[in-house]
């Protein structure tokens, strides 16, 4: 970590310095299909480059020295788009992976996944799991890939599991806490998004990190997520660090 500057893959300098960041950023990364048709293209292609926006912006992270990345890649409600879109978007994930093996490692990244990975194509999900298991002792970031995820299904998965220790008789109904939830969840010991960014215009979280989600700050933008850049990131994460995040109580009681 040597160049904490901010500067674009083009060599653009926005910042001396990096953004305050928060502990954990989150992002949907929307809008791929639209600004390819605008574009007159296949919908893959608004994929393949919001791909390259993923390299981009994880390397960005990275060198700010974020501890946590969360990127919203695939929902369980994307598997019920056309059979040919979801092919291409597990190729692209298959090449994301084998192209970026090699970068996580070095820069000592965590991957991790969220979601039911069961559904993936097994030749997807076996690169997957190497690389999760390759780089597991990493102390770098944390970036967590959700991949058929849906926060409701990660709910539901958390339920049945507590409930089956309550069948069991281990478990008392009466301590079933919050933290119990979280310890139910894909990535229990990944904090919760302080920042979930969405591009494309849509104001809304689409089954994402339901309940992770309950004090994040939110982030909307117009942009559609392939013109998403490191300068978007940097001015995201300024207007993050104006807000006050109060978490129910009083300013004068955050300030003391
Ligand atoms: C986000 O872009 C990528 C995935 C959901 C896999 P979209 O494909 O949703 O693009 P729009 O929202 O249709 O433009
Ligand atoms: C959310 O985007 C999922 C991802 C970005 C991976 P969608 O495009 O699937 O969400 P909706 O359908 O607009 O709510
Ligand atoms: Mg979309």
């Amino acid at each position: 970590m040597t160049d904490r500057k901010v500067i674009t893959e083009e060599g653009q300098v926005i910042s001396k310095s990096p953004p305050p960041l928060p502990s954990h950023i989150a992002m949907i990364m929307d809008g791929n299909g639209r600004w390819a048709e605008d574009r007159g293209a296949p919908r893959e292609e608004g994929h393949r480059v919001g791909s390259e926006v993923v390299n981009r912006i994880v390397r960005c992270c990275r060198r700010w020295g974020l501890k946590h990345l969360t990127l919203y890649a695939f929902s369980e409600q994307n598997w019920g788009r056309p059979v040919d879109e979801v092919g291409a978007l597990m190729t692209l994930l298959s090449q994301y992976l084998k192209e970026q093996r090699e970068e996580m490692v070095e820069r000592r990244i965590q991957l991790r996944a969220i979601g039911d990975l069961n559904k993936l194509p097994s030749w997807v999900r076996e690169q997957l799991l190497a690389i999760i298991e390759e780089t597991s002792k990493n102390q770098g970031m944390t970036l967590t890939l959700a991949l058929s995820y849906g926060g409701r299904e990660e709910i539901i998965q958390a339920i049945k599991s507590i409930t089956s220790q309550v069948r069991r008789g281990e478990l008392d109904p009466d301590h079933i806490d919050e933290s119990m939830i979280q310890a139910h969840l894909y990535a229990p010991d990944i904090p919760p998004p302080d920042l979930i960014i969405r591009t494309s215009g849509e104001q809304r979280l689409s089954n994402f990190l339901l309940w992770q989600s309950a004090y994040a700050e939110l982030d909307f933008l117009k942009l559609p997520w392939p013109e998403f850049t490191e300068s978007h990131l940097h001015d995201a994460c300024l207007r993050f660090a104006k807000r006050e995040r109060r978490f129910g109580l009083t300013s004068a009681q955050m300030e003391s």
